[in-house]
């Protein structure tokens, strides 16, 4: 039985620190590009061998109890408790439950998105995910307006929200929780420490105004289960991006998957400047070995998924 080849090599991959977007042409072109159901089928039923998104999705109610200790899954040696307010809003069963879509849009964050005129393709979708809270009512023409699941990493409260410093900022942030009306927030709240005040704040802001979101907080082994899928697979990443983490779990309950705005180059396919994000100045410092991500090499391994027909990544215009 063939093997999925992920990233089309078998030695361990090295990081790649390449910006010349002309080697990351996408093939097949849109038009030409056709699912792959059987390699779909395969790749979900091995990832289910690592995790269950339908479980791993979020911690569950009955699993933790207010003043439990938790150690944070990268930072071993640092605890948090659980709180009331985060106890409150942990789900009493998971929202992907027995859940199935045809068609899902991951959204990722990158420049390339701009100008792409996608919002109606994305929004036409069945299941939307987008990353840490991005911006879309500005940017709808290219990015869409559906959300049915959003993540939110802690340090967007610092990067987007000024860290709530004051009145303003506190009611920004409301408004976009507002917006999110019903869907999943998906909150990676034992990832790493450094974030734990913000999670409170958010929490606490949503329990206060009866935000109408539907609170997620991943399975502590969710992170590990995801980077050792990838590792089997030679895809030799550090930690997992937002964006990978996604894919992962949405090969669980969408049948067919399309990317957009996974460009990690500050150069598109004809040599024109890409933002990082569409929606500020953030610069790319993710090629940097500090970096606890490699996303040129998932950029890689999601290349080698679009071209076998398992996912179809976006990287221009929308027809
Ligand atoms: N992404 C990309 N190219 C970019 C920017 C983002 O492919 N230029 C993808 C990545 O998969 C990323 C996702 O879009 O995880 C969401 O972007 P962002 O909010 O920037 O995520 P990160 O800053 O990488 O946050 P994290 O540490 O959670 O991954």
């Amino acid at each position: 039985r063939a093997e999925v080849v992920i990233n089309g090599s078998s030695s361990p991959a090295v990081v790649d620190r390449s910006n010349e977007s002309i080697k990351h042409n996408i093939q097949p072109a849109s038009s030409k590009w056709r699912h792959n159901q059987t390699l779909s089928l395969r790749i979900r039923k091995q990832i289910l061998k690592f995790l269950d998104a339908e479980k791993d999705i979020s911690v569950l109610k009955g699993t933790l109890k207010p003043g439990d200790i938790i150690h944070y899954i990268f930072d071993r040696d640092s605890t948090m408790n659980v709180s009331q307010n985060l106890y409150e809003l942990l789900p009493r069963t998971s929202p992907l439950k027995n859940k199935h879509f045809g068609t899902c849009a991951i959204v990722g964050n990158s420049g390339v998105l701009l100008n792409s005129g996608c919002g109606r393709e994305i929004d036409a979708h069945s299941f939307v995910i987008r990353c840490n809270l991005a911006p879309v009512q500005e940017y709808a023409r290219d990015v869409g307006l559906k959300t049915d699941l959003v993540t939110m990493n802690p340090s967007v409260i610092q990067r987007a929200f000024e860290d709530l410093v004051n009145a303003t900022w506190r009611e920004k942030l409301l408004q976009r929780l507002h917006s999110l009306n019903g869907s999943i927030l998906w909150i990676p709240a034992f990832m790493a420490r450094g974030g734990k005040e913000r999670v409170e704040w958010v929490n606490e802001l949503i329990l206060k105004h009866h935000v109408n979101v539907r609170t997620a907080y991943p399975s502590l082994r969710l992170l590990h289960a995801v980077r050792g899928y990838w590792l089997t697979n030679k895809v030799h990443i550090k930690r997992p991006t937002t964006g990978l983490l996604m894919y992962t779990l949405a090969t669980r309950f969408c049948n067919q998957i399309y990317l957009y705005g996974f460009w990690p180059f500050p150069l598109d396919q004809n040599q024109n400047p890409v933002k990082y994000h569409y929606y500020d100045s953030l610069k790319y410092g993710y090629t940097s070995q500090a970096s606890p991500h490699t996303m040129p090499l998932e950029f890689k391994a999601l290349k080698s998924l679009h071209e076998q027909g398992a996912l179809k990544l976006t990287v221009g215009q929308c027809d």
